[in-house]
């Protein structure tokens, strides 16, 4: 059974959508460790309460590489195969892409290369997209730029508030997290150049 890791800062529904996966046998892994920067992160309670391991290390006053250095600990303390971050509002280091290389993976509430950064759903409203949606890509040490592996189209409404787009954004975000994460475990792709290739797609 391949090992998951996944690092939260707040409300954690993305990971109670890989836990749900992962209960119905559709994850094609087990998550076997969640960690956060945020002592009080609902998603280690989402955690505790399915009876995964948590950790919480406080970022505050330590050096990026520091900090990130000692979630990786913890990672492979846990022999973790892959990475998932799941609202982790940290920017990764290179001293953590180097240590899971091509094993780390981000969900963005945007359609990347679109709108990166901070309050995506915002940033789309706000430029009057007509389409907007969930990307799952790979993490490399630049800032929501590594290769795309999943996105999953949700039309902006007229009516739309950028509240009310991050909602359905996110239940999109529900469905393809768990679908792409499975597709990785599964390891039946490449990376040529930017693009990710899943073989017999
Ligand atoms: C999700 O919408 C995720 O796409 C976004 O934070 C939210 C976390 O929700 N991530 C980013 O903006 C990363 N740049 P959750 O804690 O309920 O999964």
């Amino acid at each position: 059974m391949k090992r998951i890791g996944v690092l939260v800062s707040g409300r954690g529904s993305n990971l109670q959508a890989l836990i749900d996966a992962a209960r119905r046998g559709e994850l094609g892994g087990e998550i076997a460790v969640v960690v956060s920067n945020v002592e009080t992160a609902a998603g280690l309670e989402r955690a505790r309460r399915a009876g995964i391991p948590t950790a919480f290390r406080d970022h505050r006053g330590k050096k990026r590489e520091a900090f990130d250095a000692e979630i990786v600990e913890i990672l492979h303390a846990h022999r973790v195969d892959l990475v998932c971050l799941a609202g982790f509002m940290r920017l990764l280091s290179p001293v953590f892409v180097r240590a899971f290389p091509q094993r780390v993976v981000n969900i963005h509430p945007a359609l990347l290369p679109a709108f990166p950064g901070k309050d995506a759903q915002r940033q789309a409203w706000e430029h009057g997209a007509k389409v907007s949606g969930p990307t799952v890509h790979i993490v490399d040490e630049g800032l929501d730029s590594g290769p795309i592996v999943a996105q999953e189209a949700v039309s902006v409404r007229s009516s739309d508030t950028p509240e009310s787009l991050a909602e359905r954004i996110l239940e999109a975000e529900h469905r393809l997290y768990p679908r792409a994460v499975r597709t990785l475990l599964a390891g039946r792709w490449r990376i040529e150049g930017r693009r990710f290739l899943v073989e017999d797609e």
